[in-house]
């Protein structure tokens, strides 16, 4: 029986944090023991807000390393730049002229973006809106049906994305025939989303994000700015309500949690000692991923390798389907 597709692209925007990792990475890569697996940094998507190409590259890197660290082999998964596809930005088109632009209006990034833009009392909301940001669902619709995949694990926040691959396929297929596989979202509802430095979700754009493939001085400096209150003493605490708790429950095996928890409960806190407890269990959990990454940090042209040799496996995954569509709508 042939196995699902799983597949599922991170954006090179910023160097990848606790949260990526947590929420997107290690979920995605427990996914490869029972689908094929695609997953690739969506560097073209990246271009729509990153300007500096010093700054796309070395984001590029940081995220191929940091799957990689994490341990996604790319022997069994097909790993690569989005890019390097050029059948996506194919397909892309083709799914443009059949994409209605009442669809995109609708979509949520740009939404937001209008959103903000109004509120700032922008007279013209749509000046600083690219056309890459405004039909940045049709490019992700075609990264993901180009490989045919079944399943597509995104946080809460991609959802609406991936309905609006789903829409797109079922309107070719409407049109053209039973060609291209209709995608499902994959959220993981267990999954939690991670507090950052200052308790908001931990994101780029808060800037209050603990990076792992830092020196231990640097991560011991980043947990030391989780903000946290005082305490009377003897007071007790429920550990849900307690930001820095999450960090302990999503890293620390059971027995250490538990005993943080009863902790919590029983008003035995004192907040130096769990920042310093999360720590060790950092450096416990992501020890053998923080001495890969150092590696790959010195070994940039494995890394580079890898991908080119991904990206070769995923146009040849690609060019049986786009000859199909090439020739369902009429082109040569
Ligand atoms: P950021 O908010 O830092 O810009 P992205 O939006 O690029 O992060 O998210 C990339 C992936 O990481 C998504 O799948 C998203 O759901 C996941 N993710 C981001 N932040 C968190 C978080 N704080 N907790 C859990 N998952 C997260
Ligand atoms: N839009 C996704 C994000 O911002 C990244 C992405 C691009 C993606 N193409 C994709 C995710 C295809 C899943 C499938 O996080």
């Amino acid at each position: 029986m042939t196995r699902k597709r799983s597949l599922t692209g991170i954006k090179p925007t910023g160097t990848p944090h606790l949260g990526n990792i947590i929420g997107a990475i290690k979920p995605a890569l427990e996914l490869s023991q029972t689908f094929d697996t695609n997953y690739f940094i969506a560097d073209a998507h990246a271009l729509t807000t990153v300007t500096d190409p010093d700054e796309l590259r070395q984001h590029t890197f940081e995220v191929a390393a940091t799957w990689l660290a994490l341990g996604l082999d790319p022997e069994t998964s097909v790993f690569y730049r989005q890019s390097d596809i050029t059948e996506d930005f194919e397909l892309a088109w083709i799914f443009n002229c059949l994409t209605p632009k009442g669809l995109m209006n609708r979509a949520h990034a740009y939404k937001g973006f209008v959103d903000a833009a109004k509120e700032a009392g922008s007279k013209e909301p749509d000046a600083q809106v690219n056309m890459g940001l405004f039909s940045y669902p049709v490019l992700m619709a075609a990264d993901i049906i180009l490989y045919s995949a079944d399943v597509v694990p995104v946080g809460q926040d991609q959802k609406q994305h991936v309905e609006i691959a789903r829409d797109i396929a079922v309107k070719f297929n409407n049109l053209y025939g039973d060609i291209l596989t209709v995608p499902e979202p994959l959220i993981e509802k267990e999954v939690a989303t991670l507090p950052g430095l200052d308790h908001r979700k931990m994101s780029k754009s808060y800037n209050n994000t603990i990076s792992l493939f830092v020196s231990d001085d640097e991560l011991h400096k980043q947990i030391k700015k989780f903000t946290t209150d005082s305490v009377e003493p003897g007071e007790t605490r429920d550990p849900k309500d307690v930001p820095i708790f999450k960090l302990i429950e999503a890293i620390a095996n059971e027995e250490v949690t538990g005993q943080v928890a009863n902790n919590l409960r029983e008003g035995n806190i004192r907040w130096g000692d769990i920042k310093e407890l999360l720590f060790e269990q950092i450096k416990e959990t992501f020890g053998p991923a923080r001495e890969k990454y150092v590696e790959l940090q010195n070994d940039r042209s494995y890394v580079d390798e890898v991908l080119v040799q991904g990206a070769l496996r995923a146009q040849n995954q690609a060019k049986p389907l786009m000859e199909q569509v090439r020739k369902a709508v009429g082109l040569r």
